[in-house]
């Protein structure tokens, strides 16, 4: 068990779990932690090294030799990769069409647990992604799977004026054996197609009320 408490929100791509966690996280004074810009942070270096995605030992190489760093800055998770920063990198094209493969490697994936269960040892946390709920923290009695219908999701990537495959990503992260985007059992599911980001938010607190986390009045 973690010494913290985690809410874990996992769901497909573009399905609204990044904006609904950050929202999540202030109002419950929670750190973010956003386990997706791990795994594009891994992707991105690998690309910028000349490292084929696809080639799982030049890639399990590739990080025997390099250094992640896992982080809290203003409430939120923050990571380096060899000492940089590669946040303004995480959402091109390049990285949307490459992250799914990097993260069917379970090499690669059982690095990022681990830095990812360390959060749940210094704050209590909003974590998303795909599998926090099913193989992160499987414990938490706090678990939500946010959908959207794929409509909505590519028009939502759209909007971002952001270039990304997501009916790939979805077939590769479902589809991979080590821990692949499912519904955890014990989840509650929320379709987002015709949700703001402050009704999903709501719905969340009104089951973490019935849950007794947070008291009727919050
Ligand atoms: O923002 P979006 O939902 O499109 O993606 P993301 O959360 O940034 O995650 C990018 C990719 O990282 C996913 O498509 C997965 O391949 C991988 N990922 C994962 O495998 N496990 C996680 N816990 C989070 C992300």
């Amino acid at each position: 068990m973690p010494s913290h408490l985690i809410i874990a929100i996992d769901g497909p791509a573009a399905s609204g779990k990044s904006s609904v966690a950050r929202v999540l996280a202030r109002r419950l004074g929670y750190v973010y932690v956003n386990t997706g810009a791990m795994y594009r942070a891994v992707t991105w270096h690998v690309l910028a090294s000349g490292v084929d995605p696809a080639d799982q030992s030049a890639v399990l190489s590739l990080l025997a030799s390099t250094t992640i760093e896992c982080d809290i800055a203003g409430h939120e998770s923050a990571i380096l990769i060899n000492g940089v920063d590669p946040t303004p990198n995480l959402v091109s094209e390049a990285v949307n069409g490459a992250v799914s493969t990097v993260a069917t490697i379970s090499q690669v994936r059982s690095q990022l647990v681990a830095l990812q269960r360390a959060y749940g040892e210094k704050s209590n946390s909003v974590m998303e992604g795909r599998d926090i709920g099913s193989a992160v923290f499987p414990e938490t009695p706090y678990k939500f799977y946010i959908d959207a219908s794929v409509e909505v999701r590519a028009q939502r990537r759209a909007k971002q004026g952001l270039q990304d495959s997501i009916t790939q990503r979805d077939k590769l992260d479902s589809t991979r054996r080590t821990s692949p985007l499912v519904i955890a059992e014990d989840a509650h599911v929320i379709d987002s197609s015709h949700l703001t980001v402050d009704g999903v938010v709501g719905e969340i607190i009104g089951r973490l009320k019935i849950k007794g986390l947070l008291p009727t009045e919050f």
